[in-house]
């Protein structure tokens, strides 16, 4: 919280009348949720490699078809992997774990690795659509074996990155984010 953003007109005004209860109530209720949150384990379930998907041209929007038409980017099902794992390195031990999931009709249970709290409101398609990119927020992940969180998506972190944009006021509003 050392980065708390300049106040616009409109939150100044709400401070300073009864609405201020309202603000620090705010405050309240989001660092007590915060404060109960733990950190997931970052181990999968099968040994996904992104690199390798990668080198074989296999575009990200293929799998997370999510960032181009919803909040959430979209961790693809088990069918998505049996398109091309139906016939590619089936011999492979990690491979036939999928064909396991599939035959018995489960999901992959994967791990989240970059899971934002509950009070905090994100959109891939508004993000995507306005040209910024995949990898300003999750790192250089076609070189990756393991997608792990190489940036720390702080508030701050948003932020930094609003306070750039032309309508930078509107999108340093609380609400934007905790909804
Ligand atoms: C063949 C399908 C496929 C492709 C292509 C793919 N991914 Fe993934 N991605 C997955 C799967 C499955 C997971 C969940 C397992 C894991 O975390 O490694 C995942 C996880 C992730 C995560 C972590 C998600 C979380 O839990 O927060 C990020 C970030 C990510 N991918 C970004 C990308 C980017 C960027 C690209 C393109 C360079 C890409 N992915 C290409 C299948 C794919
Ligand atoms: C568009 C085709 C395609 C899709 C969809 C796809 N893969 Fe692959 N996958 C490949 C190719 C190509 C390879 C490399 C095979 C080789 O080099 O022998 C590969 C390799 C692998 C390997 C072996 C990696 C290693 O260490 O050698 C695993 C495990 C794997 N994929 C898991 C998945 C999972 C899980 C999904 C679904 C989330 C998925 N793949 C979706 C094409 C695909
Ligand atoms: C502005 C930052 C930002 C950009 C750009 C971004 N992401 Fe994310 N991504 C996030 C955040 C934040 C989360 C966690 C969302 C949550 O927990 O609600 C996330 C989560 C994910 C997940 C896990 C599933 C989900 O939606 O929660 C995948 C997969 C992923 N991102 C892939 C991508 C891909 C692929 C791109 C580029 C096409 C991309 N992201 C662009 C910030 C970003
Ligand atoms: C690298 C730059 C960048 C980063 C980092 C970034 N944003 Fe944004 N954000 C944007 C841009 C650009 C827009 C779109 C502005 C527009 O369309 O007017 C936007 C818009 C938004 C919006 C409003 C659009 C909507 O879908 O409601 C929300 C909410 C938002 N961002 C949340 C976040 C959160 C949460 C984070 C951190 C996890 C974050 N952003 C990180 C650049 C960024
Ligand atoms: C661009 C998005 C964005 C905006 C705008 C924003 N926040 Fe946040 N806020 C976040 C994110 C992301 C987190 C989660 C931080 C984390 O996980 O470390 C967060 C966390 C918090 C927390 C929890 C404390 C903590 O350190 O985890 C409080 C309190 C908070 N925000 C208050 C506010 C207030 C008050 C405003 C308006 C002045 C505001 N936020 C505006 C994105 C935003």
């Amino acid at each position: 919280m050392d980065k708390l953003p300049s106040l616009s007109s409109r939150q100044r005004l709400l401070i300073g009348g009864a609405g201020g209860v309202l603000v620090i109530g705010l405050i309240v209720v989001i660092a007590l949720i915060a404060s109960s949150r733990s950190d997931a384990a970052s181990e999968q379930p099968i040994a996904f490699n992104h690199q390798i998907h990668a080198q074989n041209d296999i575009q990200c929007q293929f799998c997370h078809y999510g960032v181009n038409q919803s909040p959430s980017a979209v961790i693809p099902s088990v069918e998505k992997c049996m398109g091309c794992h139906e016939f590619v390195a089936t011999d492979n031990p990690e491979v036939r774990k999928i064909a396991e999931y599939w035959a018995d009709e489960e999901p992959i249970p994967w791990v989240r690795v970059n899971e934002q709290p509950d009070f905090v409101y994100f959109n891939h398609h508004s993000h995507v659509a306005a040209g910024v990119s995949c990898g300003s927020c999750h790192g250089d992940v076609a070189n990756m074996s393991v997608a792990e969180p190489v940036v720390n998506m702080n508030m701050g972190f948003c932020l930094d990155c609003h306070a750039e944009q032309e309508n930078k006021d509107a999108l340093y509003d609380c609400v934007v984010c905790h909804r």
